[in-house]
C-alpha cells in the first residue's frame, strides 16, 4: 500500500472528525456577535452524516492510513445524535485511542456511557471559573455546569484535560484560578493561545495573550520546570513543585507545524491536511483507493512547513 508521507517525513495518524457543525454555546473566539444568532438558527438544520457512513469512511482511512487516535470534535459533539453509537464501531474497527473535545455541557449525561462504549479521554474547554468572565466569554451560562461535566468524566472513568482558550482583556486574569481548579482535581490543563482563526483571521494579535506571558503569570505563584516536548503534540507542558503538570499550546509563538500528524474530516465529508487550509478536498464513496491515497497525498501538501497561519474558516467549522 502506498505511504502517505511528505518531505519532512510526516505522516496521517490522528483523525479528527467534525460531527456536526453547530454548538450549544457562542464563544466569543469562535463566532462573531452576528454570526451567533445565525448558528443557534441553523442548529438541527444541517444534514448529518449517518453512524454508518461515517464508519464506512473512518475505516477506510484507518486502513489506508493506520491510525492511532481518533479525535471526536465539533461544533459540539455531544450534540451528535448517534454518538454512542459512533463510539462502539469506531472501537471496533481497532483504532487504540479514541478522543473528544467538548464544552462539557452535556458531559454530565454522556461520560458513563462514552467511557462504557470505549472513548478513552476527554479534552473539556473550560475558559473562566468565575461566573461573568464565562458568560463574557460563551454567551452562555454556566462554569458550574461545565465543572460538574468535568467530574463526570473523571468519575467514569475518563482521562480529562482542561483547555482554556486566553484572550487579552477578556479572561486573562482567569488562569490561576483555573489552575488550582484543575490541580484540586488532579487534571492536566492546557492554555491555548488564540488562534487566528474564522472572524478572528485578521485581528487575533489584538487578544493575543502569549505563551512567555501566561508563564510569567503562572510562575508569580508556582515554580516550575520545563518538560520534554512528546513528538507530534500540541502542548508543551510545566511540572510545578507540587508535582502538577500544566501545558501551553502555542500556535503563534511557538508554532509545532514540523511535525504535525493531524487529517481533518469535517461534517460533510471533506478532508483537510491543515488547520490553516481552506481548501476542503471531497472523498467520494464510489472513488476507489488510489484515488483517495492521491487525495490524501495533496491534503498533506497543505501543511504548513514552519509557521502556523490561520483561516478564515472558524473551528465551529473545521473542528477544533
Ligand atoms: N483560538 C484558540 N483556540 C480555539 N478553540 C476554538 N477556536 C479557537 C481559536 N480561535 C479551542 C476550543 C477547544 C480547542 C480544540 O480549540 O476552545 O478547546
Amino acid at each position: 500500500m502506498a505511504v502517505v508521507q511528505d518531505q519532512y517525513g510526516r505522516q496521517f495518524k490522528t483523525l479528527r472528525v467534525s460531527l456536526l457543525n453547530h454548538c450549544n454555546l457562542g464563544c466569543v473566539y469562535c463566532v462573531a456577535g452576528d454570526e451567533e444568532v445565525k448558528a443557534a438558527g441553523a442548529a438541527g438544520k444541517e444534514r448529518l452524516l449517518t453512524v454508518p457512513a461515517l464508519l464506512e469512511i473512518i475505516g477506510r482511512l484507518h486502513g489506508q492510513l493506520q491510525l492511532e487516535t481518533i479525535r471526536l470534535t465539533g461544533g459540539e459533539p455531544l450534540l451528535y445524535p448517534g454518538l454512542v453509537e459512533l463510539i462502539r464501531g469506531i472501537r471496533a474497527l481497532g483504532i487504540p485511542a479514541i478522543k473528544l473535545t467538548t464544552n462539557g455541557f452535556l458531559l454530565d449525561r454522556l461520560a458513563a456511557p462514552m467511557k462504557e462504549a470505549g472513548m478513552t479521554s476527554v479534552n473539556v474547554s473550560l475558559d473562566a471559573v468565575d461566573e461573568d468572565v464565562f458568560y463574557h466569554m460563551s454567551r452562555r451560562h454556566s462554569a458550574e455546569r461545565v465543572i460538574r461535566g468535568i467530574d463526570a468524566a473523571k468519575d467514569a472513568g475518563l482521562d480529562v484535560k482542561i483547555n482554556t482558550v486566553v484572550m487579552r482583556g477578556i479572561n486573562d486574569g482567569q488562569i490561576l484560578p483555573l489552575l488550582d481548579l484543575a490541580f484540586s482535581r488532579h487534571c492536566r490543563i492546557r492554555f491555548l493561545e488564540v488562534m487566528a482563526m474564522g472572524h478572528l483571521h485578521d485581528q487575533a494579535e489584538k487578544y493575543l495573550f502569549t505563551r512567555a506571558e501566561i508563564l510569567s503569570v503562572i510562575s508569580t505563584h508556582h515554580q516550575c520546570k520545563p518538560l520534554d516536548r512528546m513528538v507530534s503534540a500540541t502542548a508543551t507542558y510545566w511540572q510545578t513543585e507540587e508535582g502538577h503538570q500544566f501545558g501551553v499550546i502555542a500556535n503563534e509563538t511557538e508554532p509545532f507545524c514540523r511535525d504535525c500528524d493531524r487529517l481533518r474530516l469535517d461534517s460533510s465529508g471533506q478532508i483537510y491536511g491543515c488547520l490553516s487550509s481552506n481548501h476542503p478536498i471531497p472523498l467520494g464513496r464510489d472513488e476507489d483507493e488510489t484515488i483517495w491515497t492521491e487525495k490524501l497525498q495533496q491534503a498533506l501538501l497543505q501543511k504548513q512547513a514552519l509557521r502556523f497561519t490561520g483561516s478564515d474558516l472558524s473551528m465551529l467549522h473545521i473542528g477544533g
